[in-house]
């Protein structure tokens, strides 16, 4: 699957970033969401009662019966055992790279070149190393995962899950993530693969990842069969026609503004989360992947997110839905508008 990465994170994040200062007041009410996102879920297509499952996040100021768009949160105000380092953020806008565009491989691709393993292993290795000699570096594994874990609990005032700031947050966080990886091994053009569970092909979980040496294994995920055959029925041909295809609006696939009503959309409650839970699981003797707040320290996560991302790319190439509506992403302001704060791949704080 060739997806210009580089570049279709760029076109959105144009505007995206464009600055806006309206106010946002984040209080520290919110709830902490980590954990029951993955409680099980009705079928889709049964949004209505979704949506009544849902709490809505507390404390977004919101302006008539829509959010405004969120602003970056204060690193600064951070609190809770996951903030990432406090530092400064520098004002970033995407530039437009020369070379090839770089394409994201799946599993199977790209874990059949040897050369490739070595390097992702490579990649990871020195993610570990970064942690071990400055856990302070934003880069590091654990900083890794605890930005994702500060945008999934109160520690940075605001959950951008069950929102429609899923999709958007994490084609960001992945984009660092990648960049930092590549700067790690000294080659820009490391791209991560995708772990594409929604292909019988594609599902199977490379080799590398059990093998107890390995830096991207991971003592706390589920035993395989259980795992695989969990996987192997949630993101079954049906379900992801739920996730994909009968997601006929843009609400019902990206999920709706932070603030009164709010929910996930179709590919997040359903198949995004069955993924974690399977991998994971809810509670000891697993858990990395069956809460947000742990998931980022299993690297698998970063390849499933990959695969979330891909089907982001690919939902408004499907045919156009049944009522006639355009599968497209929101065009609100609210939504265009949306920051955050991430580190990139030289640990300086951007926003
Ligand atoms: Cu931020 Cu799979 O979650």
């Amino acid at each position: 699957m060739a997806v210009g990465r580089s570049n279709g994170s760029r076109c959105y994040s144009t505007a995206l970033l464009q600055r806006v200062a309206l106010l946002i007041l984040l209080t520290n009410s919110l709830l902490d969401t980590c954990n029951w996102l993955f409680h099980p879920e009705p079928a889709l297509g049964s949004q209505g009662d979704l949506q009544a499952r849902f709490r809505p996040l507390q404390g977004f100021r919101v302006t008539g019966v829509a959010a405004a768009p969120v602003s970056a949160p204060n690193v600064f105000s951070c609190t809770g055992s996951c903030c990432p380092p406090k530092q400064s953020p520098k004002l970033w806008s995407p530039q437009l790279q020369s070379g090839p565009v770089r394409t994201r491989l799946s599993f199977q691709t790209a874990f059949s070149d040897p050369a490739y393993v070595s390097k992702y292993k490579l990649a990871y290795q020195k993610l570990r190393e970064l942690q071990a000699s400055n856990a302070s570096d934003p880069r590091g594994w654990l900083q890794q995962a605890n930005v994702h874990c500060a945008y999934c609990s109160n520690t940075y005032g605001m959950d951008i899950h069950r929102t429609w700031l899923f999709f958007p947050w994490h084609r960001w966080y992945l984009y660092f993530h990648e960049r930092i990886l590549g700067q790690l091994i000294g080659d820009p053009t490391f791209t991560l693969p995708f772990w594409n569970w929604d292909s019988a092909a594609g599902r199977a979980i490379p080799a590398a990842f059990l093998d107890k040496s390995s830096p991207i294994y991971n003592a706390n995920r589920n035993n395989l069969n259980s795992l695989m055959s969990q996987i192997t029925s949630s993101c079954s041909i049906p379900q992801m026609q739920s996730a994909m295809l009968d997601a006929q609006t843009t609400s019902l696939f990206l999920g709706k503004p932070p603030g009164t009503g709010s929910a996930g959309g179709s590919v997040e409650l359903g198949v995004h989360g069955a993924v974690h839970v399977a991998t994971g699981l809810q509670s000891s003797p697993y858990i990395d992947m069956g809460s947000l707040s742990s998931a980022g320290k299993d690297a698998l996560f970063y390849a499933h997110h990959l695969n979330i991302d891909r089907l982001w790319w690919l939902w408004p190439q499907l045919p156009p839905a049944a009522n006639g509506n355009p599968r497209a992403n929101p065009t609100s302001a609210d939504w265009l508008n949306s920051q955050f704060a991430f580190y990139d791949e030289n640990a300086q704080l951007t926003m």
